[in-house]
């Protein structure tokens, strides 16, 4: 029993040692052989890379192209006022659009106080909204109050961003300034995947807000009510 406890303490340490530089492994050797890998589960599967070959279909592309027609769950944009600021005929849409019924319910959208299927009512917090998107989004080129002279056009060699107080953007249609950001205008690129569809009409209706700010008579009448 004596002999037992005398020795017990250090030949456990030995072992404990041992273990663990054996579980702990050694690190910083070159080897040719494979690592030991005691559990595979799914860790190595077969699999076709991106661009890589796959003979089991006739063209041989691993990519597969879509399927003509089908929309991944989500991703259906029916309604064309309201994802792409035209109407059925092509022509782009004079008034505030309804929110696509399908449309999915964003964070913006509840703290707004809309749903799918509501039309976007012009008031203030709509109005903030548009202001506070256009201030991070378009003010670098368009500049604060959207004259085209943002902070870019004294970097940079050549881009000239559009006056938004300029008779041609006046005269646009709502559709077509939301266009603008949804697919981007020759040298403006798209705002697609920044900027949400009702952010994108919250920034459409704060441009004609600031349009009217340049209008003198219009200013007048707002001060008169
Ligand atoms: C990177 C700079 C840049 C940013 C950011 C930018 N624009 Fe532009 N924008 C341009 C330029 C440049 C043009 C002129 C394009 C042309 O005619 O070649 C333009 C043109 C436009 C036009 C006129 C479109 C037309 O059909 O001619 C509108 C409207 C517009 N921008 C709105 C916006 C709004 C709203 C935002 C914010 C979401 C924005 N832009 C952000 C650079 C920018």
């Amino acid at each position: 029993m004596s002999l037992f406890s005398r020795w017990f303490v250090p030949v456990s340490c030995a072992g404990l040692l041992c273990a663990s530089l054996l579980l702990s492994g050694c690190r910083g050797q070159m080897s040719s052989n494979p690592p030991i890998h005691p559990n595979w589960n799914m860790d190595s599967q077969k699999r076709i890379d991106a661009q890589e070959e796959n003979l089991f279909f006739q063209d041989a592309r691993g990519m597969r192209p879509l399927v003509d027609g089908t929309v991944a769950r989500g991703w259906m944009r029916g309604d064309s006022a309201w994802h792409e600021g035209k109407k059925t005929d092509g022509s782009y849409v004079d008034a505030v659009p309804t929110i696509d019924k399908k449309a999915e319910s964003t964070a913006v959208m509840k703290r707004l106080g809309y749903s799918p299927g509501h039309t976007l009512k012009l008031d203030a917090a709509l109005l903030a909204r548009g202001q506070e998107q256009f201030n991070i989004y378009c003010t670098p080129c368009h500049g604060y109050s959207g004259d085209g002279k943002g902070i870019v056009t004294k970097y940079s060699n050549g881009l000239v961003p559009q006056n938004l107080h300029s008779d041609y953007v006046r005269k646009m249609a709502p559709g077509q300034i939301y266009e603008a950001m949804a697919k981007g205008v020759r040298t403006m690129p798209s705002f697609v995947s920044q900027i949400e569809t009702l952010d994108r009409w919250a920034i459409v209706a704060y441009v004609r807000a600031l349009q009217l700010t340049r209008l003198p008579g219009v200013a007048q009448k707002g001060e008169r009510k």
